[in-house]
């Protein structure tokens, strides 16, 4: 069981303020990600969790108890350490083991538990070896097996996959979702990667400059961002962003840019006029080859990945504007070939100059 609760959590570093008044309660059993770009907090408020920095004010609770004053080792959770942090002169047997040596567990048993999770992430083979011997993506395997047999209520995962190749990343993420569904303990897990967010979270805690953003699950976050930060933040390509300004006229609203203007009356008609950003997925955005239409722009790059087409264009704004289509793309296509760009009313997103997204009607 635990149930970990941060009441306006804080620390400061001379003048920089790391972490700022965070508020958040992760519910027994999930999995939760703080994600957010390098600097935001991760990590700080992840060491104020288990116990290795002091809070500068605030309250952290495990199952309703405050645990500022209790020593790392007493709040019964598991911090994952990069790989490297591994005892290079220990074998992978000997450095799982060491958390129930300092423990006092008695031989046998420790052998047992030894075995036991080693079996869980399958690596029996590597007791024997020296980390020296073992891949990138065994020894992140020894280093989760390691807290594994220290029997945590909550594992703490601080980009625990970011030094390894894609692939391995997606093997290891993969097994980080075993697990959890396997021990039904709590994963709290920091990462500056988008996509292993999405993949693996219950919920998904955004972290902007030491406060949070946005709290959702994935699909929340992806589908109604609450502002231009998250918007940006998640998806890969990143949701076309163009700046503009609404304006009211013949009866309706629409959206002005220097290159695009899209009507927004069916869902916009109650934002007033004035400058906004207009989103919207590149997945979304219609794409015809007829050179119709009230946005045509012509192809600037093409990216056939295979199974997608990314087409961008210059929309006159800072950003380039992409377009996915299925497939290899027409086959005309071509750097100059003009395209008429259609905007679905149902998948554009608005935000206001503060940044916030605006609610369609
Ligand atoms: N020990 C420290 N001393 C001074 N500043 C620090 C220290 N640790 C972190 N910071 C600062 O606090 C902010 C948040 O850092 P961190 O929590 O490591 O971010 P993240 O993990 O999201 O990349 C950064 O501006 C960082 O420079
Ligand atoms: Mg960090």
């Amino acid at each position: 069981m635990a149930r970990i609760e941060l009441h306006n959590l804080r620390k400061t570093y001379g003048s920089v303020v790391a972490v700022k008044d965070i508020n958040l309660t992760i519910e027994d059993g999930e999995f939760v990600v703080l994600v957010g770009p390098s600097g935001c907090g991760k990590t700080t408020t992840l060491r104020m969790i288990a116990g290795f920095e002091d809070p500068t004010a605030g309250e952290i609770r495990i199952d309703g108890r405050v645990v500022n004053d209790l020593e790392p080792r007493d709040r019964g959770l598991g911090m994952v350490f990069q790989s490297h942090a591994l005892f290079p002169h220990k074998t992978v047997a000997q450095n799982i083991e060491f958390g129930l040596r300092m423990k006092k567990v008695p031989a046998p048993e420790r052998q047992a538990r030894v075995r036991a999770v080693a079996e869980m992430v399958r690596i029996t083979h590597l007791l024997d070896k020296m980390p020296g011997q073992c891949s990138g993506g065994e020894s992140q395997r020894v280093a989760l097996a390691r807290t594994l047999v220290t029997n945590p209520s909550t594992f703490l995962l601080d980009e625990p996959l970011s030094s390894l190749d894609a692939k391995l990343r997606r093997e290891l993420r993969a097994e980080c979702d075993r697990l959890h569904e396997e021990l039904k303990r709590t994963f709290i897990y920091v990462t500056h990667d988008q996509e292993e967010a999405m993949t693996l979270a219950d919920r998904i805690v955004v972290m902007r400059q030491g406060e949070i953003e946005q709290i959702g699950s994935p699909l929340d976050i992806y589908s109604r961002p609450a502002s231009y930060f998250v918007a940006d933040f998640f998806g890969s390509p990143s949701m076309n962003l163009v700046a503009g300004e609404v304006v009211h006229e013949d009866g309706g609203v629409r959206f002005r840019s220097k290159k695009l203007s899209v009507d927004l009356t069916a869902r916009y008609a109650h934002v007033p006029p004035g400058k906004a950003t207009l989103g919207i997925r590149p997945e979304h955005v219609g794409v015809g080859f007829d050179g119709t239409g009230a946005n045509v722009l012509p192809a600037r790059l093409i990216e056939p990945l295979g199974k997608d087409t990314l087409i961008y264009f210059d929309d006159g704004t800072e950003r380039a504007f992409v377009a996915v289509t299925e497939g290899l793309g027409k086959a005309a296509l071509k750097v100059g070939t003009p395209v008429s760009l259609a905007f679905d009313p149902r998948h554009i997103y608005l935000f206001g100059s503060d940044g916030r997204r605006i609610d369609p009607k």
